[in-house]
């Protein structure tokens, strides 16, 4: 049996039918307007066909289906300069056949949005097209990223493309790295970086146009922005604002933007197989490895593509990889495994748009930075696990964690599509047709109905915005998050009862930190501390990736971890220690491997150290050093974390102290053996318990002297109990 995509031109282009709207036809591209909400119907016929474990389920066919690949020249071939060659790229992509036409909407109308698929050239080519035709004079193009590995890989790629050097005339700006100067015409920014502008330049007046990229992944400063950039539009009719996505839902994005036009071109497809599994995996990450394996002997030449929820799942696939490799020896071809996440250090990045070499093969082990954002060329297979990683939020309890959750079909459709953009491919879905049909949610939920809010609250609060109820939300989050995040920033000190922001809080605003970082930071001036709590903010914001564990030298690296945390009361003082030493050697290179130290996480906490200390200066925070005062650090420490307070149960779990929950403190902190009866965490993370990372020691009594507000007596009451031994072993309760 076979199945067929029968209504596949359709689903690619849904507004090939649009009897009821006004419509521009531009050659083949769509100028639409008064668009209205419309359903795309999965008109799916079902045929199977049984396939090695893998059943063949459908064809995704493009809206203009080429059977050959165009042979790319290479450079030797012609004898063009590497230069020249990247012209004509630009010129081979989909939308260079639309650049007037959108110019010419782009002049006609304020507000523009586009629909182009993945890959088809939005990201790269609109704002040179607008410097090209004269918008950068008055005023830089600024166009934001989601993600910041993709800011940063597709600036280097127009720098390129351009002739100039990155951070001059192309930069881009992300947090903690500005990578621009007077000079910049072109800037990438992630969403969250534009957000912050706006603190300081409220009109966005050195800007020209704004592009708000990627706007169909509707993260949380994304959606932000849509309110924002709408109102000042309004306000700045010399402004031109243009909403590019990759998906068809921009009915939606036009209704939100007072029914601006839509201007949609159709991009290149070949067609993908899609392959499902007849039975539901066992485990994901063995299954994909298995595939790709699988692939890797039995298909024709052509790079792969594999899905991962995050960084710790790829380092994971990928040494599983290299061994299985290592065993089959030269029997097989070579292949090259290319791991990209938003960690990587850029040098690395690169290397995933470097051609394979002949004869060999490249799987590119990625996050969802390459469902949309990231385009590689030369992917040919696509395996699709269905899983990535998401923000859930608890409104009730003030829980957030990271979780590994099933794809939505929409992710699904994005990944599959990836297989086909340079010649026809197959995407290998690890879960079956049924899970597929009903399991998967049709769209993925946008960030903001799903996230903590407290940050934003508190930059809207900074940019004057006081009834976030009547914030122009295209979807409004819950508004038990709403009231929660103005509980939880009134209860750091950041918002009066009114509701207004107090001095404190217009101190933490200035921070691009969660709140609970920044009032830490303010909070230290009090405990004259401030020296190191930024070293420790910086060691938090790099993430959990400060120690590696070569597979050979695993028990040494071990032991040199435990050695920071010998006598401690916490993660957050080993993560002082380890800054210090590594400040006392110079900042020396040889001391970080010799403690299996990621040295470029080290470099990047400097760095963020160093922007940290600027900015104390900016709110007038003296740098005070108090290292011999632990106590002042676990202090400072409470005042912005005493809402993540738990305390210890008899079976050696936790009970999260308001909002009661079973917590655990995660296998790699340096308190995991010690059990304190009172902790404080940083944040949880979901995997198979609800785990507590990076967590500090707390005397109970503290919770009331430094939050009496949150906290009474009644909830430290066994506080009193002062006869209890101080633990340091395993805890007996
Ligand atoms: O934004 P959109 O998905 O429409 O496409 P794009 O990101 O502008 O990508 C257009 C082309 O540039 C693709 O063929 C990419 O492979 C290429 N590109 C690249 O080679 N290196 C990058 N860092 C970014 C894009
Ligand atoms: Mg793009």
């Amino acid at each position: 049996q076979r199945y067929r995509d029968t209504g596949s031109t359709e689903k690619m282009n849904p507004f090939a039918e649009q009897e009821a709207w006004e419509d521009h036809q531009i050659g083949n591209a769509t100028l639409k307007f008064g668009a209205k909400n419309k359903q795309v119907s999965d008109n799916y016929e079902f045929v199977f066909e049984d396939q090695i474990d893998f059943i063949k389920a459908s064809v995704l066919a493009g809206d203009n289906y080429e059977d050959a690949m165009p042979a790319k020249p290479s450079q030797e071939s012609t004898g063009k300069s590497a230069f020249d060659m990247l012209q004509e790229e630009r010129k081979n992509l989909p939308i260079y056949s639309y650049r007037e036409q959108l110019l010419n909407a782009v002049k006609d109308h304020q507000v523009l949005i586009i629909v182009g698929e993945t890959g088809s050239g939005k990201t790269t080519q609109i704002p040179q097209y607008l410097h090209e035709a004269g918008y950068t004079k008055h005023g830089k193009v600024g166009c934001t990223q989601p993600r910041r590995v993709a800011a940063m890989s597709v600036s280097a790629r127009v720098a390129q493309e351009m002739g100039v050097k990155l951070g001059h005339e192309v930069g881009y700006s992300i947090r903690f790295e500005d990578c621009t100067s007077e000079k910049t015409i072109l800037k990438y920014m992630t969403d969250g970086m534009l957000l912050r502008e706006l603190l300081g330049e409220p009109d966005l007046g050195s800007y020209s146009v704004i592009i708000v990229d990627e706007a169909h992944e509707r993260t949380l400063h994304t959606d932000i922005l849509f309110g924002l950039v709408k109102d000042i539009a309004r306000a700045r009719p010399d402004l031109k604002l243009l909403i590019s996505s990759a998906t068809m839902d921009a009915e939606k994005f036009s209704d939100f933007f007072d029914h601006a036009p839509i201007f949609s071109f159709p991009g290149r497809r070949y067609p993908v197989d899609i392959c499902f599994t007849t039975a539901p995996e066992a485990d994901y990450m063995d299954a994909a490895i298995a595939t790709v394996l699988t692939i890797h002997v039995k298909e024709p030449l052509g790079d792969v593509l594999v899905f991962l929820p995050g960084q710790e799942e790829i380092e994971a696939v990928e040494e599983n990889l290299k061994n299985k490799i290592r065993g089959l020896g030269t029997k097989i071809r070579e292949l090259i495994i290319c791991p990209i996440y938003a960690n990587l250090p850029s040098e690395l990045q690169a290397k995933i748009f470097e051609p394979t070499p002949e004869g060999a093969r490249k799987v590119v082990l990625a996050t969802n930075i390459a469902e949309t954002s990231l385009t590689i060329d030369g992917i040919k297979y696509v395996v699709d696990p269905g899983f990535s990683k998401m923000k859930s939020y608890n409104p009730r309890t003030g829980m957030e964690s990271l979780l590994v959750t099933p794809i939505s079909k929409a992710s699904a459709t994005q990944r599959a599509g990836r297989a086909g953009r340079t010649s026809a491919g197959k995407c290998y879905r690890l879960y079956t047709a049924y899970n597929y049909y009903h399991d998967l949610e049709d769209n993925t939920i946008p960030e903001i109905q799903r996230t903590n809010l407290a940050s934003v609250v508190l930059s809207l609060k900074s940019l004057g915005i006081h009834n976030l109820l009547n914030f122009d939300f295209m979807d409004p989050p819950p508004s038990e998050a709403l009231i929660k995040s103005l509980e939880l920033l009134f209860a750091l000190g950041a918002l009066n009862q009114l509701g207004e922001l107090t001095k404190a809080g217009r101190r933490m605003a200035e921070f691009p930190l969660d709140p609970m970082l920044s009032k830490m930071i303010v909070v230290s001036d009090k405990y004259k501390c401030s020296d190191e709590i930024i070293s420790i903010a910086a060691m938090l914001s790099i993430g959990p990736s400060i120690f590696y564990r070569p597979k050979d030298k695993q028990v040494h690296a071990d032991n040199a971890m435990m050695n920071y945390h010998v006598g401690n009361v916490g993660d957050h003082i080993a993560l002082l220690k380890i800054y210090n030493s590594w400040k006392e050697t110079n900042y020396s290179t040889q001391w970080c491997y010799e403690n299996y130290i990621q040295v470029r996480s080290m470099k990047r906490a400097r760095d963020i150290r160093d922007q940290l200390e600027g900015l104390l200066e900016r709110v007038e925070i003296e740098v005070s050093s108090n290292s011999n005062e632990l106590d002042s650090i676990r202090k400072s420490i409470v005042a912005g974390f005493f809402p993540h307070t738990a305390k210890l149960q008899k079976n050696g779990s936790y009970r999260t102290v308001k909002h009661p929950q079973t917590v655990h403190i995660h296998p790699a902190s340096g308190l995991s053996q010690v059990l304190p009866r009172w902790v404080v965490y940083h944040q949880l993370v979901l995997t198979s318990k609800e785990y507590m990372r990076q967590v500090t020691e707390v005397k109970p009594e503290w919770l009331i002297e430094i939050a009496p507000h949150y906290y009474q007596l009644k909830d430290v009451e066994d506080a009193a109990s002062k006869k209890m031994p101080k633990t340091t072993g395993p805890a007996v309760v």
